[in-house]
């Protein structure tokens, strides 16, 4: 078989990161090559196990940068890029929205750039289904590929804006693409200012967990390694130009998945602590992935295994989460929850 040659933005973040361990270690024909800035996000010590291999490299980069990102085309012809690279937390986007704008969609555009250039076989953008804004909370309303854009908070529309400049580079110019949207994930690596990795972290430090409202809103939840076979997929058999939505179906209420963690690790609900709600809290995502599932995909999780399973990833890895959480997070953290 062909050698190809992967580009993943965002590469050293959660999703990106699972995404490039589970293709260094299925495709040996393929090169992957890892490009992130290494912001607050970005970590590379959970490559350990990969970073020697020698389908692994790893350019350290702004996708913003269309100087160092043409540069690096015109040295390797990437045959796919599947760009993670984002900034992707919520809170953050409500204090200071223009790294947002900067990063997730003038990155977006500088990249499309060069892959169009390039004239590389497919463009993945891996996008989130918050862009379709909320659901109320009537169970029986999902999300679908076509429902209307109405993303609520800057991060939403920061990706919402960029899922526009890639169906526009499809169209006008023809570059060959993919946009999936996920719904939430969750998993090894992921970063503990988010719900799950932040409670399990907080109860694992003796800390009190903060939920915002009341604690119902609701999250569909996906274990990140469903997250890497729906993309895998989707790379190798999606239909060009086509959306893909990912999910399986998990929806919980925030109090529900705190009170899940609380329970497996045997501690008290008197932990929980509400707090201030969220600005342009959205009430509740869900997915309706029967497209992507028509394409072949299944996802091998279910909440309660894919929790149970996360959580002891938790316990046997706190020296990496615990640098994580160490140093200049330490003021962020403080900032926001010892108020
Ligand atoms: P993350 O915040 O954990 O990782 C983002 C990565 O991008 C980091 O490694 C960071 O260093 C890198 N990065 C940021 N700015 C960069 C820049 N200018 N140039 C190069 N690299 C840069 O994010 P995540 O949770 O892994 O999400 C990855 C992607 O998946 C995002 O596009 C997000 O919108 C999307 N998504 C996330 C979820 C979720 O639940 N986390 C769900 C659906 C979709
Ligand atoms: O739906 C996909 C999206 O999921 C991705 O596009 C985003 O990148 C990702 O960050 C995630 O966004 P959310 O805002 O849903 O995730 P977060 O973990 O920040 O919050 C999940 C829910 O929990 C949300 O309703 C807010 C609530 N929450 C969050 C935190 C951090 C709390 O109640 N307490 C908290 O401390």
């Amino acid at each position: 078989m062909n050698r190809k040659k992967i580009l993943v933005t965002g590469g050293a973040g959660f999703i990106g990161g699972n995404f490039v361990q589970y293709m260094v270690n299925k495709y040996y024909n393929y090169d992957i090559y890892n490009l992130d800035l290494l912001t607050y996000a970005g970590d590379l010590t959970k490559h350990h196990i990969i970073q020697n291999k020698s389908n692994y490299h790893f350019i350290k980069a702004d996708i913003a940068d269309s100087e160092a990102i043409n540069i690096l085309f015109s040295q390797e012809k990437f045959d796919f890029v599947v760009h993670f690279a984002a900034e992707s937390h919520v809170d953050r986007s409500i204090t200071d929205p223009e790294v947002f704008v900067r990063t997730n969609v003038l990155g977006t555009q500088v990249l499309l750039d060069a892959a169009k250039q390039a004239g590389i076989s497919k463009f993945i953008h891996v996008s989130t289904d918050e862009v379709y804004g909320e659901l109320e909370f009537d169970p029986t309303t999902y999300f679908s590929e076509d429902t209307p854009l109405q993303p609520s908070s800057p991060y939403s529309a920061s990706k919402a804006a960029s899922d526009l400049l890639v169906h526009a580079y499809n169209k006008t110019y023809g570059l060959p693409i993919n946009i999936t949207r996920c719904s939430n994930n969750y998993g090894p690596y992921h970063f503990p200012e988010k719900l799950i990795p932040l409670t399990i972290s907080r109860i694992l430090n003796g800390q009190k967990v903060p939920v915002y409202g009341d604690g119902k809103n609701i999250r569909d939840w996906l274990h990140v390694n469903d997250h890497c076979t729906a993309i895998d997929l989707v790379m190798h058999e999606g239909v060009n130009g086509e959306v893909y939505n990912v999910g399986g179906h998990n929806e919980r209420t925030n109090l529900e998945v705190v009170k899940t963690i609380i329970k497996t690790l045997g501690k008290s609900e008197e932990l929980i602590d509400f707090v201030e709600d969220r600005l342009g809290h959205d009430k509740r995502y869900a997915i309706d992935p029967t497209k992507l599932v028509n394409l072949g995909w299944k996802p091998t999780y279910t909440f309660d295994t894919g929790i149970a399973q996360t959580i002891q990833w938790y316990l046997d890895n706190q020296e990496w989460w615990g640098q994580i959480i160490s140093g200049e997070y330490q003021n962020y953290f403080h900032k926001q929850y010892f108020r």
